[in-house]
């Protein structure tokens, strides 16, 4: 398969790693070839249509912090004219999440379904302010749009609300679906102020280079848009949810609630209102995680509820959700 890479951070790099380790597997069990024909991070590109050699682009950007000096003689083409002329069957979009207009993911997506590309992305921006028209578009270009790593990193939370689920009737479901403001909880519940709880994660790189996509639920209620589009059969965008962070959550509130056998948890909720804010849990509720730990809770109308626990976020977790979608794609290829 002939793949588009946008961005060449911590995700981007971190799937060449895996298509590099896994390639001689994924041919053998998978039938899946990935060939990288472009990639393009916010300096410049690299493009080699017979397929760029992974462990030279990893060690180009390493020394040069862009893909851009990959040939010899510097490639010139942008982005957007790589999606537009360079022959690929799916792109891969792993730039920064932006919620105040998507971009530059969104016009990476779209050009490339209206080019007739399948597409992956792990960018929560585009799906959060405008899922509905992108699922629209991708049906009327008849391309495929995957996105299992948008919510949960690679715990695949969409999947199993999706697939294991099916033919139930969910009716309600809950979760913590941001491990940054996680952690400061879990640290303020151990003694920590906010300051320094904030402070300790920043040290440990948790937190998102803007804050306050963590701190003030952004990154939460991105994930919520997407788990209400896709599971809940909704049509909303980013501001259709009600929205507080944890700012105010303060050490005697976190002191009080562990009183009474509870926590406090920055909850994702879907239930009649979509809303994302702290809330008081038991520590006996499954739901109830620690540190970086993302979990989440689908109460359906004959199974009850059920609880899926794991690592929201990390380079080659995430990764490892693209390769995940990359081999659906590959799998409903074959089956038309
Ligand atoms: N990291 C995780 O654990 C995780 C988990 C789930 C989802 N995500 C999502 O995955 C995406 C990537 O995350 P990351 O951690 O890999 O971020 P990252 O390390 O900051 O990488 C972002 C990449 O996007 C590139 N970029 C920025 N502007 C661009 C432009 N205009 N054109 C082309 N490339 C551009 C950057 O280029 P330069 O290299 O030149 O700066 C960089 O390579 C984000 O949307 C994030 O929300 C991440």
């Amino acid at each position: 398969m002939r793949i588009i890479l946008c961005g060449f951070g911590v995700v981007g790099q971190s799937l060449v790693k895996l298509f590099a380790s896994r390639s001689d597997e994924l041919y053998s069990k998978y039938a899946v070839k990935p060939r990288v024909v472009g990639v393009f991070d916010s300096k410049g590109s690299a493009v080699d249509q017979s397929g760029l050699k992974l462990d030279k682009l990893i060690k180009v950007k390493k020394r040069f912090g862009t893909v851009k000096n990959y040939a010899v003689k510097n490639n010139s083409m942008s982005g957007i004219e790589m999606l537009k002329n360079l022959e690929a069957d799916v792109l891969i979009e792993t730039t920064a999440s932006n919620y105040k207009d998507a971009e530059p993911g969104m016009t990476h997506i779209t050009t490339a379904m209206k080019n007739g590309m399948h597409v992956i992305s792990v960018n929560k921006g585009p799906l959060a302010l405008a899922f509905p028209s992108l699922l629209e578009l991708a049906t009327y270009n008849q391309v495929m749009f995957k996105f299992s790593g948008t919510v949960g990193g690679g715990t695949p939370i969409l999947d199993y609300a999706k697939n294991s689920l099916s033919g139930e009737r969910i009716t309600s479901f809950a979760g913590i679906l941001n491990g940054t403001t996680n952690y400061i909880l879990t640290n303020m519940a151990s003694g920590l102020s906010f300051d320094s709880a904030l402070k300790d994660a920043q040290d440990k790189g948790y937190v998102e280079a803007d804050e306050s996509l963590d701190l003030d639920g952004l990154d939460a209620a991105a994930k919520l848009v997407i788990l209400a589009n896709w599971i809940m059969g909704m049509k909303v965008t980013l501001p259709d949810i009600d929205c507080t962070g944890i700012r105010k959550v303060t050490s005697k509130e976190i002191r009080s609630a562990s009183k009474k056998n509870c926590a406090i948890k920055l909850i994702a909720s879907c239930d009649k209102k979509l809303v994302v804010g702290p809330k008081e849990i038991s520590n006996d509720d499954p739901l109830c995680v620690n540190g970086t730990l993302n979990a989440i809770a689908f109460t359906s109308e004959h199974s009850g509820t059920q609880t899926i626990i794991g690592k929201g976020a990390g380079g080659m977790e995430t990764a490892s959700s693209i390769l995940r979608d990359l081999l659906d794609i590959r799998q409903e290829i074959a089956r038309d």
